[in-house]
């Protein structure tokens, strides 16, 4: 399956993604560039599972580890951090933002046609399953951060980022869907270097 025709398929009905194709083809681009570098596939903030197949997809590498880290209830409640209309949409949702559903993402990964990578699903708040997993991962060529809010990027990089073999936005790829986004990450960013 060519690279077009996996967009489109995670896309469709948003079953396996939110985020919008476009979007995707250029963070397939970016995975695409590293593709030869060894080292782990990691996601944090997986819902579905489109963006992680879609990324390991650009990224292949034969028996490539491939860590995908969510709740798989929900963001958490935003800081002040996140402001007012990062409030206002998660209580639109009654708490319910995101709540993907953990089966999906090993169907997603089967659109890809990709059988020798070596998925590790980790459920539970990124503040407790990164630190523990850390030591595990070991290098990181891919680490992809779609995780909402200001705090939950923000421990992403605290924990993850130094793991990160070629420590430069090449290898670094983040997508923050949502309000005010760009302010976020942002102020995650300075925040963490
Ligand atoms: C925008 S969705 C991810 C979208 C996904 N990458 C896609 O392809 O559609 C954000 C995800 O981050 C998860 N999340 C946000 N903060 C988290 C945290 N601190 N711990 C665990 N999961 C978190 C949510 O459960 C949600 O599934």
């Amino acid at each position: 399956m060519n690279s077009a025709e996996l967009i489109a398929r995670m896309c469709a009905r948003e079953e396996f993604t939110v985020i919008p194709a476009a979007r995707l083809k250029a963070l397939y681009q970016i995975a695409q560039s590293i593709a030869g570098m060894p080292g782990a596939f990691v996601e944090c903030g997986v819902w579905n599972g489109g963006s992680a197949a879609v990324l390991a997809h650009a990224a292949y590498m034969r028996r490539r580890h491939v860590w995908l880290f969510d709740s798989w209830e929900g963001t958490p409640e935003p800081g002040n951090e996140d402001g007012q209309q990062a409030r206002a949409k998660y209580d639109s949702h009654g708490g319910k933002l995101c709540v993907g559903d953990i089966t999906k993402p090993g169907q997603a990964f089967a659109v890809t046609g990709i059988t020798d990578n070596i998925l590790h699903l980790r459920k539970g708040w990124f503040e407790e399953t990164l630190p523990r997993d850390a030591p595990e991962i070991g290098d990181i060529a891919v680490l992809h951060i779609d995780s909402d809010w200001y705090a939950s990027v923000k421990v992403c990089l605290q924990v993850l980022y130094p793991q990160v073999v070629e420590a430069d936005l090449s290898s670094l790829t983040i997508t923050v869907t949502g309000l005010v986004a760009e302010q976020r990450l942002t102020n995650a960013w300075q925040a963490y270097s």
